[in-house]
């Protein structure tokens, strides 16, 4: 990441970012109490042009983490109020290169108490450039963590609470420490449930398995568009359980999620996935995806919502600000 964007949304106002600001004794920071999203947002340098990917379906996903977790979101801040408030902070900020954008509920209340009720809650939302943090070519050595991913019954696996992160954290570190880009996090009962921050995806045969949204996983939108594009591309689709050994059997391997984007896998725990290179079908799914969310095709144009007033006719002419059902 680059130089932070200078403008920042916070306390209901547009604010400069070094003035958005949260005191000690703020809930969220000593507790973890908040939920967030990240999304990007992709420079098209042909048509001048920038695209938020999927940004009302990640601020319908942030509304139902604070419903789950009770966090007592101003109903006035609906899905179509945070996109709103995301694109003009985008617009403010005038970012011509791919940009992340990270939107945070959180308890914004001043007390030591252990609660959720009663609590005041707040809204922020800050951009900042962002290109590639992995590299999605030569493909990622991964390993099964020792630490096992939080359980659905301990914290809601769905919602994307801040406090939830550390075990990402915890298992990201520990990969690298021991030389691999990424951890594959198991499941309490040992099943694959997903990457630290990614969802992965499996290819056996010619078809695409990947963990069922049961097994404590977050329900990725990015594995949400990949399940769309395999659809359309008419490569075959299973979201069951999966055990470890699976990927140790597996033909390819991916991960993928608005930060990793789509990216290879190929090698985990030391052995080779499938022949050591990105495989045909990572490959087709990864520059189609990409293809699409940068506005290179026409392809699923409600997963693109256009940045600032619409310019000349480009390739994508039907962007709208509305996200699919
Ligand atoms: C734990 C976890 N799983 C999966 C994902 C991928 O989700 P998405 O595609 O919605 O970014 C993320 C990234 O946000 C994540 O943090």
């Amino acid at each position: 990441m680059s130089e932070p964007a200078e403008t920042a949304y916070f306390q209901g106002a547009f604010v400069p970012r070094a003035e958005a600001r949260i005191p000690i004794d703020t809930h969220a920071f000593n507790y973890g109490t908040g939920c967030f999203e990240g999304i990007r947002a992709y420079w098209n340098p042909d048509q001048e042009r920038l695209y938020a990917t999927r940004l009302r379906d990640h601020m319908v996903r942030l509304a139902r983490s604070a419903r789950i977790l009770g966090l007592g979101l101003d109903p006035a801040l609906d899905p179509d109020r945070l996109s709103a408030i995301a694109l003009e902070l985008l617009v403010r900020n005038g970012h011509r290169e791919d940009t992340y954008i990270r939107p945070i509920v959180y308890k914004s209340g001043a007390t030591i108490k252990v609660a959720l009720e009663g609590i005041a809650t707040d809204f922020c939302c800050f951009t900042q450039p962002m290109g590639a943090y992995l590299d999605i070519h030569k493909g990622l050595q991964l390993t099964v963590s020792a630490w096992r991913r939080i359980d659905d019954n301990a914290i809601p696996a769905r919602a994307k609470p801040t406090g939830a992160y550390v075990n990402a954290a915890i298992a990201s570190d520990q990969a690298r420490r021991l030389g691999f880009d990424e951890a594959i996090m198991l499941t309490g009962d040992g099943h694959v449930a997903e990457a630290s921050s990614a969802n992965l995806f499996l290819v056996q045969d010619g078809v695409l398995v990947t963990p069922a949204v049961s097994d404590d996983l977050l329900v990725g939108i990015t594995r949400d568009s990949v399940l769309q594009l395999a659809g359309r591309e008419g490569i075959p689709v299973v979201e069951r359980r999966v055990d470890r050994s699976e990927l140790l059997a597996a033909d390819e391997c991916f991960l993928c999620g608005t930060g990793v984007q789509v990216a290879p896998v190929t090698g985990i725990d030391g052995r080779v996935v499938g022949d050591g290179q990105m495989g045909p079908i990572t490959a087709r799914v990864q520059s189609r995806y990409l293809a699409v969310v940068r506005g290179e095709v026409a392809d699923f144009p409600q997963w693109r919502t256009l940045v600032g007033p619409a310019g000349a006719p480009a390739v994508a002419a039907s962007l709208t600000t509305a996200g699919p059902p």
